[in-house]
């Protein structure tokens, strides 16, 4: 594992799924691994559980952290190439990535989608750019298509608590006031790809994922008829796909209510926070035994965990 950016860049899903379980229950058991290593966390959005979540793992591997809030800390980047840059970016990435690599060993980066430009957005400018100028490994602390370590911490979550082999999973949209990106939703879906689940995502129409991710699952546009007999339902909202950007509609009869959980089979509930109460989610589900949204927030210490202690190991 050169970095850590896509799902693709966890060839052993069975294999981390179970060091993350291991790892929770002796989180301290490689402490020693980490001994004078650094990991820079660099964020260009706000974050509550990906900063801790990683500090915490970090810690827990003995790992020093240099967290910067590039949004208002840094510099300014530019990631263009060859631009003459006469406006009000101050420095270029080129350098940025590798002066990052002379104080740390590891580079961890949040970079959102703009929601303005799908191109640039599938571009992943921010996160390819550094793994382009780095000379260290790149942890991909969600970017604009992609949420790889709450992927994992979902996979962690359902292995534990699933009865069945191969357990009904429901992706459904939710009504949002803000427009949200597609890295959840995206990175969700292909983890479920990945395991053995019974999966299907219900939506409005016009509010699909990006079909090229979404082609081989069922999607549905009847979210009653979605849940019937799911196991697992993941409600998240994301802003329009082929409207890009938009908020097509706020639908608030999408938002999921403890009458709409009485269709599944006692579903367990789950959400990668933050959540909007009673737009997305109704209390009675969020607050209700049946909800491992506190638990998933927990495991994202151990998805973190596996990732760095991997590239510990590999030197
Ligand atoms: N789920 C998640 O990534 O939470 P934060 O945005 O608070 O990091």
């Amino acid at each position: 594992m050169n970095h850590f950016i896509t799902l693709n860049d966890l060839p052993q899903l069975d294999t981390a799924v179970a060091a993350a379980i291991a790892m929770k229950k002796n989180p301290y058991g490689a402490e020693d691994l980490g001994r004078r290593k650094t990991l820079g966390m660099l964020f260009f959005n706000p974050s509550l559980r990906t900063r801790l979540s990683t500090q915490k793992a970090a810690q827990q591997l003995g790992i020093k952290t240099m967290v910067m809030n590039f949004s208002n800390e840094a510099w300014a980047l530019e990631f263009e190439d060859g631009t003459q840059m006469s406006g009000l970016r101050s420095e270029h990435v080129k350098e940025a990535a590798q002066v990052v690599s002379q104080y740390c060993d590891m580079v961890a980066i949040r970079a959102f989608a703009s929601l303005s430009d799908k191109k640039n957005d599938e571009a992943e400018i921010v996160l390819n750019s550094f793994a382009k100028y780095a000379s260290i490994p790149v942890i991909n602390m969600e970017s604009a298509t992609a949420h790889p370590l709450q992927a994992l911490a979902d996979a962690i979550t359902i292995t534990v608590h699933q009865k069945k082999k191969r357990p009904k999973v429901v992706l459904t949209w939710a009504p949002h006031p803000k427009a949200l990106p597609h890295a959840v939703g995206n990175s969700f879906t292909r983890m479920m790809h990945r395991m053995d689940a019974d999966f299907v995502i219900a939506q409005p129409k016009g509010q699909e994922l990006n079909p090229e991710i979404t082609k081989d699952t069922p999607l549905f546009y009847n979210q009653e008829e979605a849940l019937e007999g799911a196991d697992f339902v993941y409600t998240k909202n994301w802003c329009s796909y082929s409207d890009y950007g938009k908020i097509l509609t706020t639908a608030s009869d999408w938002m999921l209510t403890p009458e709409k959980m009485k269709l599944t089979n006692d579903a367990k509930f789950m959400h990668c926070l933050p959540i909007r109460r009673n737009i997305v989610v109704a209390d009675g589900v969020l607050d209700h035994p049946n909800s491992l949204v506190i638990e998933q927030a927990n495991n994202r210490t151990f998805a973190a965990q596996v990732v760095l202690h991997n590239f510990l190991n590999n030197g």
